[in-house]
């Protein structure tokens, strides 16, 4: 077991989401004298039930408050003195950020990241910034295409998403390079496993048979996606935290490229469902054809790689959402229908 985190304060921003809940359980075991203190301000996808098992822990402290709120931010790092910061903070989902509105994406994608940089750069004590960023930052890539995303392609975000996750990423660039503020930026590829809010598309999937519902695929259900077990994305980002070079970007992925039909096909396999459970729907505005990640500088430089399987991880992430109803129904009592705009633009084009 490494010391590096042990008797450390971890600042863990949007803990409370998918992500972060796994990388807070993750680091709870392996550095038993970590403390941690998670942030999160509850939106949709910040769940509660999904750290049930940690919240009693002395070690443990979580804050609500919003990545927004300057005077918050300020407060936070005044009172707890992290000696590293990790922001999953965002809003995530491409069709809201299409169909709801894009302001809460400049809120909490840019803006917020603007607070933390500037809370870091007056806090000498903070040894690293981890900003999480995503393969979307950089566009699409055609299907027929042997690119790959590396750390130096140049930004082409097609969605607000994407866009404002752009500009978070570019504001980390100019700390760095203006104050010498010790970030380090990660772009990571499409993630699977336990407590993902059920309106992307694997756990959607999962939900929507489970439910008795066909499932809806975008276009031609061709879009290629890069998949990475959510813990093998986790322990890079610990990697990152402790041996990450600040002001350098960090490519995170699984080399495992797979179609959305493919997913749909390997879900509707593990439920003993045929074709006709998939329903074809007008694509999205904007929708990304592939995205593909080459990770060779975190594997070489930060000697991290994936180790788990996808079959294996994939069929355990299947089991846990069938193996977690009260899980599933909870949030659907507090959220609603999970990912309505799909439903909302099927209606849409169809007329
Ligand atoms: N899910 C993926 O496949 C993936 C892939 C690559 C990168 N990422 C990045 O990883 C991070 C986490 O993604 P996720 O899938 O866990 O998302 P998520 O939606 O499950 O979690 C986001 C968390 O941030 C919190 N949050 C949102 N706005 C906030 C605000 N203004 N202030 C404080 N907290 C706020 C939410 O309550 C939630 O707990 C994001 O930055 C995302 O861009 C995700």
């Amino acid at each position: 077991m490494e010391a590096g985190l042990n008797n450390k304060t971890i600042l863990v921003m949007g803990g409370a989401g998918f992500i972060g809940s796994n990388f807070i359980r993750s680091l709870f075991s392996t550095y038993p004298d970590a403390r941690i203190v998670n942030v999160d301000k509850l939106t949709y996808s910040g769940n509660l039930d999904n750290l049930r098992d940690i919240e009693k822990e002395k070690r443990y402290v979580f804050v609500k408050g919003d990545v927004a709120d300057r005077k918050k931010i300020t407060f936070i790092f005044s009172k707890y003195t992290p000696d590293f910061v990790i922001n999953f903070c965002a809003e995530t989902h491409v069709d809201r950020s299409i169909h709801v509105g894009a302001l809460e994406f400049v809120r909490t994608n840019v803006e917020g990241v603007f607070n933390l940089l500037e809370a870091v750069k007056q806090s000498p004590r903070v040894k690293k910034y981890v900003q999480v960023s995503t393969d979307e930052t950089f566009g699409s890539i055609p299907l027929n295409s042997r690119r790959k995303f590396r750390e130096d392609t140049a930004f082409a975000p097609n969605v607000p998403y994407a866009a404002t996750k752009a500009g978070g990423d570019l504001l980390c660039r100019a700390y760095h390079s203006t104050w010498k503020v010790p970030v380090v930026v990660t772009h990571c590829s499409n993630n699977y496993g336990p407590f993902q809010y059920p309106e992307k598309l694997i756990p959607f999937f999962i939900t929507r048979i489970m439910e008795g519902k066909k499932v809806p695929l975008y276009g031609d259900g061709k879009n290629v996606r890069d998949w990475i077990y959510v813990l093998d994305h986790c322990r890079a980002l610990e990697r990152c935290l402790l041996s990450g070079k600040a002001g350098e970007v960090y490519n995170i992925g699984a080399d495992n490229e797979m179609s959305n039909l493919t997913i749909a096909r390997l879900i509707l396999k593990r439920f003993n469902k045929d074709e006709s459970w998939i329903e074809f729907v007008a694509d999205r505005p904007g929708h990304d054809r592939r995205y593909a990640i080459d990770a060779n500088k975190i594997k070489k430089e930060l000697g991290w790689k994936p180790v788990y399987d996808f079959r294996k991880a994939f069929d355990l992430t299947v089991d846990w959402y069938t193996h977690h109803l009260t899980w599933i129904n909870r949030v659907r009592e507090k959220t609603g229908v999970f990912n309505p705009h799909i439903d909302l633009w099927k209606a849409h084009t169809s007329k």
